[in-house]
């Protein structure tokens, strides 16, 4: 008898996996139905009715818990956490030199051994929770992995697809390889999306590099791309000395005055190629979306980006040719995602100007990162009495974990009061600096009010006073040059998703000789260089502070999109941006019942506001009817907004992609709202 080894209500989706094995291989069929019968004759287990695999829903019945994912440590066991270890008290981490573990050293007073008492599942070969023993797991054959190619329904044909040899583009000699196996190429966009025309192509001129804009192409208000028609400039109530706002000077030559959108811009005396928007659009599929029946605005970039192509192919392109876990070594596609991990951990360091890719750590986000840092640098550096500095201006992510941390402790979180622009009130920070300052962890730029930081003169403070600095660069890194070393950052921290790549990938950047100090903060696989019961040895940074699987194809996906940027040039991009915020900022400023929330002098991307007779919820509503995405809410930012009286606002926030025309169309919007 053949018995189905799937418990799925179409049993014919799953063939049977015996009729695919080669010969001389056990029948899994056979060996299945042993090991039920032993787990039906454990103590413990339920008692089963009939012949096990009878029927696929009695197998169901009688089959044991195969290896779920249970907590190891038994509920009430000093050692049980919400994680299966640690304080056992959410959200407090464990204090330094009290590493899990650290106890099991043959000094501790309790003997390893005898931990078995209350931690069954710390004995070598110990029986789990669910009754089964350790080592019985791998007479389980509907697990066994060499059967899967059949029984999982994957086409063992698959691996034809890839290309074998006469292949151009990663060397046999390649110094991450160890087998020595026909390789696919290394990734390329071209190879990629070979029919895609990129924006890209259009630009001339190699990518720019720090300091090669002029300090000021235009003068500071103005824009390139005059007001609509129509419309007077009564915003620009004060031009500047050459009084050209929206001049036809600082036109393109041959630029219709209403042909916003339509042509390349050209800043006056820009000595840089033009900034064909338009094309840069063709890189985003997504911008073609409508919603609403009409074309969708992306004006959420403060929240999340949208993705080039060139990232979307290579995320395709790890999945179909370099899936695997990294672990150089093992095997051929072990190397190649080990290649691939490791080329986008150097693109982030070219990309912030780190001296080393040993500085750069893969984590979730933004958030992890900050969290990473207080619950390693901060649980070892802070102490009671001591002090945190953050700005009035933060993301509910750079303050929480240091309150967290101040709780641990017993430390102090001090806050830089900002003006009534939204900017921070140096003078004032200086006198929070004292020697009890251990950290001062600031925005660069804020996701609220879009205020650009003069986080220069905070880092240069802070180190004067002997703290470490840390830069919150999640709303800066796709906005404007980031040179970790020129900021003499001691640790600097961004997502992916802000930066035109996927979600769940972010950076932490820390000083090597602040990394290489700091103890791990999470423990597992990857991160150790040897274990035993007694105790563990730890790699280096930035390995250290990756335990587990991470995530493989996002990281490559971040390099990506990094390179996409690199080529547009983020010179390019700010200059751009700067010009359209600013056109934005002159159509909303003189609708009656506006008020702008976050004036500062230096701002990005960001344009906060409220409206009289509509709650941010309503107007925000009035946009998405009319395809118009913004956050309106609190932006994970109460503070500022408190700050300004509100507990909301309305925020569009503009990225390189945006065009004039769909300004004209949110300010429409918020018009017509305004007149009724
Ligand atoms: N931090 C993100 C925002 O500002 C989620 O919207």
């Amino acid at each position: 008898m053949t018995m189905p080894i799937n418990t799925s209500s179409s049993p014919s989706a799953y063939p049977d996996p015996s009729s695919a094995l080669p010969a001389g291989l056990p029948d899994p069929a056979m060996l299945t139905r042993l090991a039920n019968e032993f787990f039906a004759a454990l103590p413990g287990s339920a008692p089963t009715s009939g012949v096990p695999g009878s029927a696929p829903s009695e197998f169901a019945a009688a089959a044991p818990a195969l290896p779920s994912s249970t907590n190891p440590v038994p509920p009430g066991s000093p050692l049980a956490g919400p994680g299966g270890a640690g304080t056992g008290v959410p959200g407090v981490a464990i204090p330094q030199g009290k590493i899990p573990g650290a106890n099991l050293a043959p000094s501790a007073p309790t003997h390893v051994l005898s931990l078995g008492n209350r931690a069954p599942g710390l004995l070598p070969h110990a029986t789990a929770q669910n009754g089964l023993p350790d080592n019985l797991v791998t007479v389980a054959p509907a697990l066994d992995s060499r059967y899967g190619g059949t029984a999982l329904g994957v086409p063992q044909a698959t691996a034809a697809n890839v290309p074998t040899e006469g292949l151009p583009g990663r060397s046999n000699a390649s110094p991450y390889y160890f087998l020595n196996l026909a390789t696919p190429p290394a990734y390329s966009p071209e190879g990629a999306s070979p029919s895609a025309i990129s924006a890209l192509d259009l630009f001339a001129v190699p990518s720019t590099v720090p300091g090669d804009v002029p300090e000021s192409a235009t003068p500071p208000h103005a824009t390139p791309f005059g007001l609509p028609r129509g419309m007077t400039d009564t915003a620009s109530a004060q031009p500047d000395t050459t009084g050209r706002y929206f001049l036809d000077d600082i036109r393109s030559p041959g630029t219709p005055a209403s042909g916003r959108a339509s042509e390349p811009v050209v800043p006056a005396q820009s000595a840089h190629p033009p900034f064909d928007v338009n094309a840069i659009r063709r890189d985003f599929p997504i911008l073609q979306e409508r919603v609403n029946g009409r074309q969708l605005v992306w004006f959420d970039n403060a929240a999340t980006t949208q993705k080039p192509q060139s990232m979307i192919d290579r995320l395709a392109y790890f999945y179909r040719h370099e899936n695997s876990n990294i672990h150089r070594a093992a095997h051929a596609l072990a190397g190649r995602a080990t290649d691939a991990y490791e080329a986008a951990r150097s693109k982030v360091q070219r990309y912030i100007g780190a001296s080393q890719s040993e500085e750069i750590v893969f984590v979730r986000g933004t958030t992890e990162a900050i969290n990473l840092v207080a619950k390693s640098w901060g649980v070892q550096n802070v102490g009671a009495g001591d002090e945190i500095i953050v700005s009035h201006l933060e993301h509910h992510a750079n303050i929480v974990p240091w309150q967290q941390l101040a709780s641990l402790t017993g430390a102090k979180l001090r806050v830089i009061p900002v003006d009534d622009s939204g900017q921070v009130l140096l003078e004032e920070y200086s006198r929070l600096l004292n020697d009890r300052t251990r950290i001062v962890s600031v925005t660069q730029v804020s996701n609220a009010l879009g205020t650009v930081v003069p986080v220069k003169e905070i880092i240069e403070l802070a180190h004067r006073a002997g703290a470490v600095a840390l830069i919150d660069g999640a709303q800066s890194v796709s906005h404007m040059r980031v040179d970790v070393q020129a900021l003499d950052a001691d640790f600097f921290v961004f997502s992916g998703h802000k930066v035109f790549g996927p979600t769940g990938i972010g950076v932490v950047y820390g000083k090597r000789a602040l990394l290489d100090a700091m103890p791990p903060w999470q423990g597992g696989g990857n991160m150790i260089s040897d274990v035993t019961f007694e105790r563990t040895s730890f790699q280096p940074a930035p390995h250290r502070f990756e335990a587990g699987t991470g995530n493989i194809a996002d990281a490559v996906g971040l390099g990506a999109a990094l390179d996409y940027v690199t080529r547009v040039g983020i010179e390019n991009i700010a200059r751009y941006e700067h010009e359209l915020l600013s056109y934005a900022t002159q159509l909303m400023k003189p609708i009656p019942g506006v008020r702008l929330i976050g004036t500062a002098q230096d701002k990005a991307s960001v344009l906060s506001f409220v409206l009289n007779g509509y709650t941010p919820e309503e107007v925000g509503r009035a946009l998405s009817e009319e395809g118009i995405a913004v956050r309106a809410g609190h932006h994970c930012a109460q503070p500022i907004l408190r700050r300004f009286g509100l507990e909301a606002t309305v925020r569009p926030s503009l990225a390189f992609y945006n065009t004039p025309d769909e300004v004209d169309r949110m300010i429409a919007v918020v018009q017509r709202l305004a007149k009724h």
